[in-house]
């Protein structure tokens, strides 16, 4: 595999671990223990028996015939929405949890913006019965108001971050603070970003998507491969599950959408591929919006999820060879897809994926070709921002 990484975690320039010296032993510590335990056959069963039975997998391939018709070609949506917790981050967490159950560790910190991940976790530390503290943006506190109740009820602690934009950015600073200062804690991140093994260990988590859509492509069209594979990018672990099976195959087009916030040539944007430069956040060496100083550039999405100034180095290298292409969706356009969606097919999708089917409108396609995008979750948590868009228009 071209895109996988060396031995030191990097993905062609980008990637590594860029820790304090407190954080190498856990470092090294979760890679020994993904490498013991992962392709076991007790682990692989605890992991796939729990994907299947409690978060319901495989997640439909579900053909949507009127947005086929609107864009003239075979249009599917892989419907991550409707796992448990409505979202695909609880592909990682279980994958995580399984881990540091095995590492002996009793308690999991998390970072979370869209409050998904938060859930996520804090529904596998209920079921492990773990202890869960979660970290979150006290603007994400707000906009994202139904998943913090959830997280609550589920037993979790969940402290605001304070600092800067009060967003993702400042929730996973405040994890990994927190985290040096108690090490004895398991840090699940929640995406393909922070220092090796994180991103390689989240892309494989999550490649059960990409896994299962060339099944499901061959079970319905007789062929494994799609001609283009769509997803939103904020840290990039839905997409990087999602295009996972395809990286080799170049014949399949992968499609990255950011965040563009309020439009790329705006001061309020978190299109970190077409405003980034090369440098480090969390951990790894990325692509990342900063200034000439190298100050972190405060990022805006009206998507919390996709809300952060940096993106996992698996996806600045896909970037960087040219496997993908990355394009981008305003806050307007992500809205109008949400709408879109919801009215034609009858499915409302959260506001990080709208941001993935605002990329069609831009597209054109051939009548027979295959586009899977990935429907990365559902918008019950966006509702009180669906509503009020709604009322504007
Ligand atoms: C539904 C949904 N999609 C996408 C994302 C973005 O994360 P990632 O890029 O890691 O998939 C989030 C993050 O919270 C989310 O909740």
């Amino acid at each position: 595999m071209k895109f996988t990484i060396d031995k030191n975690g990097f993905y062609g320039d980008f990637g590594g671990a860029f820790i304090p010296e407190l954080l190498q032993y856990n470092c090294e510590e979760l890679q020994k223990a993904f490498d013991e335990y992962y392709l076991t056959e007790e682990f692989q069963q605890e992991f796939r028996s729990l994907l299947k039975d409690y978060v319901g997998r495989p997640s439909p391939l579900y053909y949507a015939p009127n947005l086929s018709r609107r864009y003239g070609a075979h249009i599917l949506l892989k419907r991550e929405d409707l796992n448990h917790t409505g979202a695909h981050k609880i592909n990682n967490t279980i994958g995580q949890a399984l881990l540091a159950k095995r590492m002996g560790k009793k308690k999991l910190l998390a970072e979370t913006g869209a409050g998904q991940h938060g859930v996520a976790t804090a529904t596998i530390c209920a079921l492990l019965g773990l202890e869960c503290t979660v970290f979150m943006g006290e603007v994400d506190i707000a906009r994202q108001a139904p998943n913090v109740a959830r997280m609550k009820m589920l037993g979790a602690e969940v402290l605001a971050a304070t600092s800067g934009s009060k967003t993702l950015k400042d929730a996973t600073n405040e994890a990994i603070r927190y985290w040096i200062n108690n090490p004895e804690t398991y840090y699940l991140i929640g995406s393909v970003v922070g220092p090796h093994p994180y991103p390689a260990m989240v892309a494989e988590f999550q490649s059960v998507i990409s896994e299962e859509i060339r099944s499901q492509l061959q079970e319905k069209y007789q062929q494994e491969m799609p001609d283009y594979v769509i997803a939103c990018v904020g840290g990039g672990s839905n997409a990087a599950g999602a295009f996972y099976h395809f990286l080799d195959d170049d014949q399949v087009q992968l499609i990255a959408v950011e965040a563009a916030g309020k439009g790329i040539d705006t001061d309020e944007t978190a299109a970190t591929i077409q405003r980034g430069s090369e440098g480090i956040i969390h951990g790894s060496r990325t692509l990342l919006m900063q200034d000439d100083d190298g100050q972190i550039i405060e990022p805006y999405s009206i998507s919390a999820g996709l809300d952060y100034p940096g993106i996992g180095p698996l996806h600045a290298h896909l970037h960087k060879t040219g496997r993908a292409r990355f394009e981008n969706a305003t806050d307007e356009e992500a809205l109008a897809a949400a709408f879109l969606l919801t009215q034609t097919e009858g499915i409302i999708p959260a506001l990080e994926s709208a941001h993935a089917l605002a990329a069609l409108e831009k597209m054109t396609f051939k009548k027979d070709d295959l586009v899977v995008v990935n429907l990365s979750g559902r918008g019950d948590k966006d509702m009180a921002t669906y509503q009020q868009y709604h009322q504007k228009e």
